[in-house]
C-alpha cells in the first residue's frame, strides 16, 4: 500500500484556498497534511489564520496543526484583496468562529523544522498564496532547499497576463521578492498560472453539481463560490469565475489532468509597471536555465469531476 504523500499547505484563505484545503482533506489515502501554514494575502494574517481553522473544523479536521506565518511581504507593503474575497476572506457562508487552537510556533520555523526532521525528498510544499513564508524559510535555513521534494504553487501568468495588474498575478505581486527567491533556490517547482486557472470557471452547472451533494460542507462551498465568482463575472463577463487554488492539490491527485513545459521563469522586482510579472521563457529564447514546470493546459471537466467526487466524501 503506497504511503500518503506528506504535504504542507501554505495558504491565505480565501474561498478558493478553502476549496483546495477541502480537496486535500478529502484525500487522506493520497495526501498526509502534516501542517497548514498561513500567510497574509487575500486578507490580513489574523483573518487567514482564523479562516484556515474554520475550514479545518468544517472538514472534521480539528487535529490539523495550523501555524501563523508572515503578516506582510519580505520587502513590499501588504496588498490585500477584500474586493474579491470580502472583509473576512470567507464571505459567502456563515460559519462559527474556530475553537481549535493556533499553534504557538511561527510557520517559518515549522516549515524549517519539518523539512530538517523528515527524510530528504519526502515533503511537498503546496503554496496557495504569496510565497513569503517559504522565501523567509529559505533565507533563514538555505539547507532546506535540497530537502524539498517539490513545490507546487498557484501563481503567475504569462499568455493570460495578470489579474491584479495588467502584468502580474496576485500571489506573485504581493511578494515578488519571495517568489524570485523560491525560483532561484533550485527547488523542483510546478507552477499553476492564470493560463490554467482561467480555464476552470465555476459555471452554474458545475456549482449545481456541488450543491447536489447536499452536505454542510458542500453548502458552505457553494456559498463561497457564489460570493467569490461575482467579482470575476463582472470582470471577465463569464459564466462563473476561475477556481485557482485547488489546481495545486488536483495536480498531486491527478497530474494527468495538466500539461505544460519545463522552462525558465524570472520575476520582475524592479519596474512598478510590471512588478511581480512572471517572465516565462516558453519559447526558450533566453538561454536561461529552466527552473519550473509551467502548466498551460488542463482537462477542465476532469478537474471538476475530481472536485465533486472528493467533496462528496466530506
Ligand atoms: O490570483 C489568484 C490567487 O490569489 C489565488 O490564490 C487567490 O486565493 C489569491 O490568493
Ligand atoms: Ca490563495
Amino acid at each position: 500500500m503506497k504511503q500518503p504523500r506528506k504535504i504542507i499547505i501554505d495558504t491565505d484563505p480565501g474561498q478558493d484556498d478553502a476549496a483546495a484545503l477541502m480537496l486535500a482533506f478529502a484525500s487522506p489515502a493520497e495526501l498526509d497534511v502534516v501542517g497548514v501554514t498561513t500567510v497574509a494575502g487575500n486578507v490580513p494574517l489574523n483573518w487567514t489564520s482564523r479562516n484556515a481553522r474554520i475550514v479545518c473544523e468544517l472538514c472534521g479536521r480539528p487535529d490539523i496543526s495550523v501555524y501563523a506565518g508572515a503578516d506582510r511581504p519580505i520587502q513590499r507593503q501588504l496588498v490585500t484583496a477584500e474586493h474579491v474575497h470580502g472583509k473576512t476572506g470567507l464571505d459567502g457562508a456563515d460559519l462559527p468562529e474556530p475553537t481549535m487552537p493556533l499553534q504557538q510556533q511561527h510557520a517559518v520555523d515549522f516549515i524549517i523544522e519539518t523539512l530538517r526532521r523528515e527524510e530528504p525528498g519526502t515533503v511537498t510544499l503546496c503554496t496557495l498564496g504569496a510565497l513569503t513564508n517559504v522565501g523567509l524559510a529559505l533565507q533563514k535555513a538555505p539547507d532546506i532547499a535540497p530537502r524539498i521534494r517539490e513545490l507546487v504553487m498557484m501563481g503567475g501568468g504569462f499568455f493570460e497576463g495578470g489579474n491584479i495588474t495588467p502584468a502580474a498575478e496576485f500571489n506573485i505581486y504581493v511578494d515578488p521578492h519571495a517568489a524570485a527567491a523560491v525560483l532561484a533556490a533550485g527547488i523542483p517547482v510546478v507552477m499553476m498560472p492564470l493560463d490554467v486557472t482561467h480555464q476552470l470557471l465555476t459555471r452554474r452547472t458545475r456549482v449545481a453539481r456541488i450543491a447536489d451533494i447536499g452536505t454542510p460542507v458542500a453548502k458552505a462551498m457553494v456559498g463561497w463560490l457564489e460570493f467569490f465568482e461575482r467579482f470575476d463575472e463582472e470582470k471577465y463577463g463569464s459564466d462563473g469565475g476561475p477556481l485557482h487554488d485547488p489546481t495545486v492539490i488536483a495536480y498531486l491527485l491527478k497530474p494527468e489532468l495538466f500539461s505544460g513545459r519545463h522552462c525558465n521563469v524570472e520575476i520582475e522586482v524592479e519596474s512598478e509597471l510590471t512588478m511581480g510579472m512572471t517572465v516565462v521563457d516558453w519559447w526558450r529564447v533566453s538561454g536561461r536555465t529552466p527552473n519550473a514546470q509551467v502548466m498551460r493546459n488542463v482537462d477542465a471537466d476532469g478537474f471538476f469531476d475530481l472536485l465533486v467526487e472528493r467533496f462528496a466524501r466530506l
